[in-house]
């Protein structure tokens, strides 16, 4: 049974605009249950134009620490003192963390998450080229934890060229950037194709890709996990691939920033059964 809400409970915060869709409360929630924790989990929705005083004015712990969603990434990692390797590499942060000292720490977890969800899936990582599709906080985690776990070649396709070139400087040698109208011949021997832009996000345009262009083993991944099922899953799925949805990866996230805020890792509970319950009843 959850512990009784006290003056002396601490607080840790999903924050991101629009916020009211998402699932990390469910998650966070439960592991706090299951662990015994005096802690809750809630969501914060600040204007874009306020995000930055907001911020400041948590520094000294107010509450422990952050999860960040789109659109903040960015300008979370430009508040933070101490980003750690993983948010400096990916110029963007998942996680802020506000010890006593009044520092403001970094982490990036997204593409961690990603890893955990391509792997329980059965993937391998040398299987061969993967494609991901967008350049912004999340695909840039997700490129450089690829990157980290020996993926060979990683093609970065993103309609702002530019965002993608500045990934392929990184690493020349294992990252080729791609306009989207090369979407195709990227795709052409790909095991794995990553949607990590967040076209298909109900509420948000919809992502248009002609998945004949994919060899019919490549594994078809979506971040987007509203709706769980996106178009691009169940076109791939039609045509019998493999398919790794949203909620893995927000789930293979949300461990390591679990364990960043409250200094152990999550308890043995079936998160994803709660998301999709709390999914399928959006109150
Ligand atoms: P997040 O932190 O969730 O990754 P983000 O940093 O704002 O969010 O990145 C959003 C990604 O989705 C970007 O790759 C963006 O492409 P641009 O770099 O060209 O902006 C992509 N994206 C968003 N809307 C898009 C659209 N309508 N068409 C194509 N790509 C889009």
């Amino acid at each position: 049974m959850r512990r009784p809400i006290s003056a002396r409970t601490r607080i840790a915060v999903v924050i991101g605009h629009p916020v009211r869709h998402s699932l990390s409360p469910v998650i966070h929630n439960a592991w706090i249950e299951a662990a015994d924790l005096d802690a809750v989990y809630v969501a914060f929705e600040p204007a874009a134009e306020r995000f930055d005083a907001f911020i400041e004015g948590l520094r000294g712990g107010q509450v422990i620490g952050l999860n960040v969603t789109t659109p903040f990434k960015a300008r979370a990692f430009a508040l933070a003192d101490i980003p750690d390797a993983e948010a400096k590499l990916v110029q963007a942060a998942n996680l802020l963390r506000f010890p006593e000292d009044g520092r403001i720490e970094a982490g990036s977890t997204d593409g961690r998450g990603q890893i955990a969800a391509l792997t329980a899936a059965g993937f391998d990582l040398a299987e061969g080229p993967v494609v991901v599709l967008g350049a912004g906080g999340a695909a840039r985690s997700i490129v450089h934890a690829l990157r980290g776990h020996g993926v060979k070649q990683i093609r970065v396709v993103n309609r702002t060229l530019g965002s993608a070139l500045r990934l392929v400087d990184v690493d020349p040698e294992r990252i080729a950037a791609y306009r989207w109208t090369e979407l195709p011949a990227a795709m052409a021997d790909a095991a794995a194709v990553i949607n990590a832009t967040s076209l298909g996000m109900e509420g948000q345009a919809s992502l248009s890709l002609d998945l004949n262009a994919a060899p019919a083993g490549a594994l078809i991944a979506d971040i987007v996990y509203h709706p769980l099922t996106t178009p691009l899953l169940e076109a791939a799925r039609a045509r019998g691939h493999r398919t790794v949805d949203g909620q893995a990866m927000l789930i293979g996230q949300a461990a390591p920033s679990f364990e960043a805020l409250f200094g152990r890792p999550p308890p043995a509970v079936d998160v994803r059964a709660l998301c999709e319950a709390a999914l399928a009843d959006p109150r």
